[in-house]
């Protein structure tokens, strides 16, 4: 369709974003060597998910849910995998949504209400900011990983607030670096009227046993209002659920819209779900000392080079600075066979372009020898 048939602002918008260097778009020739996508423990490549679910329970295939969760897309084996979640996170209940996007969004607009006070870490991942964006609350960003701000914010608004939600990932998305969890839990312990939710995307089938995730593993559950499991990451397959209360469970049930309003999981889904959840108890150990053993040898073999972020997880990030310098730094290494990507603005902040590293279990000794090359030439 010819330019003037389309509102002028999209063509305008689309002309700025290629002028800065910005403009997002499609690809799928991928250089074979994976240091760019999320499948932390190589689940959803290996097939074996899809031989735990060939031994599942889906004896009727059935493409579709054929309706939301409230209509006709709920069924018995959602609600026991629904519990199966709830267990082995330790939590009271869980609630399995389409995505993370959704159940972020889904949990931010509805629970946090007019009156209510959401401090958000100013690095928390768009989906959980889109869903404070449609919450009636008040809401204020705290400098990155400052409990010092997120103490002063606390300070100076702990009265005439309702409640207050503090809203973090275990593991931040675009720099690969943990909250403080345990200082904030402190914190947050002297605030009556405080809840606090974390979002373990990125952490977990990484960190705690058996990959129940960082809260897990630091002991935090219990202090956690709410969490957010996302399965397209390590767990390889599709899907989100919120672990919490029984009673943040009806609610959501009653009041999430982007639970309410949409087409539920398909059973085949949901058969994934379980069935990397059976993988994470009998396989992933292995798969996970790998992966710690190959983010510590590439932290050593890049200790040296300045613009790196400083972290333990999967997703290492070296700052260019630039959108220009970090595409450059993309194509040399997609050159040489390597498929790491550039994360540029306005996906981080200008300024702050880098190059965004995810490491895998199975990533060889040759791959990493490959890319640390390429990063230090
Ligand atoms: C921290 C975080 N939360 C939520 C999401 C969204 O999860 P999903 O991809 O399942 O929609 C992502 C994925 O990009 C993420 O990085």
């Amino acid at each position: 369709m010819a330019d003037e048939k389309h509102p002028p602002h999209l063509v305008k918008a689309l002309r700025e974003r290629a002028e800065k260097g910005s403009l997002r778009k499609l690809t799928r020739d991928f250089p074979p060597v994976d240091f760019c996508s999320n499948d932390y423990l190589g689940f959803s490549t290996q097939g074996s998910i899809s031989d735990y679910v060939a031994k599942g329970k889906s004896s009727s295939f059935r493409s579709g849910s054929g309706g939301s969760r409230l209509i006709s897309g709920n069924t018995v084996f959602t609600e026991e995998t629904e519990a199966y979640i709830a267990t082995f996170h330790h939590a009271e209940a869980a609630l399995l949504y389409n995505s993370g996007y959704d159940a972020n969004v889904g949990l931010l607009s509805c629970v946090p209400q007019k009156g209510d006070l959401i401090l958000y870490d100013e690095l928390i991942h768009a989906s959980l900011y889109d869903g404070i964006r449609l919450s009636h609350a008040t809401s204020y960003k705290f400098k990155h990983n400052s409990i010092t701000d997120l103490a002063a914010l606390l300070n100076r608004h702990q009265s005439g607030f309702r409640s207050i939600y503090v809203v973090v990932e275990s593991i931040y998305s675009m720099d690969g670096d943990e909250a403080p969890l345990k200082a904030i839990t402190t914190l947050l312990n002297e605030q009556e009227n405080s809840f606090l939710i974390v979002d373990e995307a990125h952490a977990i089938g990484v960190f705690g046993k058996e990959g129940r995730g960082l809260c897990e593993q630091l002991a935090i559950e219990p202090m956690c209002f709410a969490r957010i499991y996302t399965y397209g990451k390590a767990m390889g397959v599709h899907g989100a659920a919120i672990a919490g209360s029984r009673l943040l469970k009806d609610y959501l049930i009653n009041f999430s819209r982007s639970f309410i309003y949409t087409t539920a999981l398909p059973l085949h889904s949901v058969e994934n779900i379980m069935a990397a959840y059976q993988l994470l108890l009998v396989q992933s150990e292995t798969q996970r000392q790998q992966l710690l053993s190959n983010i510590a040898y590439f932290k050593q073999a890049t200790i040296d080079i300045p613009g790196f972020i400083t972290s333990n997880s999967s997703i290492q990030c070296l700052v260019l600075g630039s959108n220009g310098a970090v595409d450059d730094m993309e194509q040399k290494l997609a050159k040489n066979g390597i498929y790491a990507k550039a994360i540029k603005s306005p996906t981080v902040k200008e300024g702050s372009e880098r190059i965004r590293f995810c490491l895998h279990a199975f990533n060889t000794q040759s791959e990493l020898d490959l890319l640390i090359k390429w990063i230090h030439g």
